[in-house]
């Protein structure tokens, strides 16, 4: 049977309350989308009668969110930055933590045509901010996931940007040039870690998430390698776990570098960790 809107924001809320603590918003959010429209609509039209075809539409994103698949890939898009990202589940949903790196990367001195790297690109979130904040920036960017460079280059499209090289590869690998800056949101949860039973997390794709020797392995790669990739006085920064800013901070040093800082993200938690390759 048909409904009316306000008919169809009560039975999401009731077929969400269980899994949702937010069920009246998250109904609000599935409803929008589902139709198309702004919430403010929702709240106005009440008493609109959805279509057959709206309502089955309605219906089957309801089914999908209830069993907790994330609202980004049922939008197969997220807002990361100042840019709307394409997305599928072969990709990260890029977090909100992650616009840190971002943000202090644009606050470095840089020259006008900066070279970077962004590892572990996946939908490229990180390298695709800085092309199009800094056009003339060149910006290579890795995966190991070719389904995630097909998404990435997508988002590139998307924003029209000539700027950035993407290369499938095992973090450095094929890598032979030297960055001014090399940035990387690496996987860096431990396989055994309860986290990974929440939330979105249970549908994302296990290789953007986790690494071996607690979530270090990554990072460990990432930073005792940088030395052979990095221009003499350029940056590294990486993302890393609340609880992994010591560990990490001790490979910058072990690798060489200095003036080594972690800052923290939106809710004070350890998150971003960078240093500066010496010059002689
Ligand atoms: C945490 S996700 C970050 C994605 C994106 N940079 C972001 O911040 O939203 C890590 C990414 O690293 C990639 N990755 C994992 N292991 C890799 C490896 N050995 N070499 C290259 N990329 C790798 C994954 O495919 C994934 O896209």
């Amino acid at each position: 049977m048909l409904k009316t809107v306000s008919e169809a924001l009560i039975l999401a809320e009731s077929e969400l309350k269980d899994a949702f603590p937010e069920a009246k918003r998250e109904g609000l959010y599935i409803l929008g989308y589902a139709l198309g429209w702004p919430i403010t609509k929702l709240i106005a039209y009440p008493d609109y009668t959805l279509t057959e075809a709206e309502y089955s539409f309605f219906t089957s994103v309801l089914q999908r969110r209830k069993v907790g698949e994330p609202f980004a890939y049922i939008k197969k898009s997220k807002s990361f930055w100042d840019l709307e990202l394409e997305l599928d589940a072969s990709v990260l949903i890029p977090r909100p933590e992650t616009e840190l790196l971002i943000e202090t990367i644009l606050s470095i001195d840089l020259s006008e045509n900066a070279k970077l790297l962004d590892l572990g690109t996946g939908s490229g979130a990180i390298a695709i901010s800085l092309a199009a904040h800094q056009p003339d920036w060149t910006i290579s960017a890795t995966d190991m996931s070719e389904r995630a460079l097909g998404v990435a280059k997508k988002n590139a499209d998307n924003y029209q940007l000539q700027n950035i090289h993407f290369q499938l590869g095992n973090w450095y690998e094929g890598i032979v040039d030297k960055f001014d800056v090399i940035v990387s949101n690496p996987p860096y949860i431990s396989p055994d870690s309860e986290y990974l039973k929440l939330g979105d997390v249970r549908f994302e794709p296990i290789t953007a998430l986790v690494s071996a020797k607690n979530g270090l392995a990554d990072l460990e790669h990432i930073i005792l390698n940088a030395p052979k990739h990095i221009k003499l006085d350029g940056y590294l920064l990486v993302e890393h776990g609340y609880d992994q800013s010591e560990r990490v901070k001790e490979l910058f040093s072990q690798a060489g570098f200095t003036d080594i800082q972690t800052l923290q993200d939106i809710q004070g938690l350890d998150r971003v960790t960078f240093g500066r390759y010496p010059s002689l």
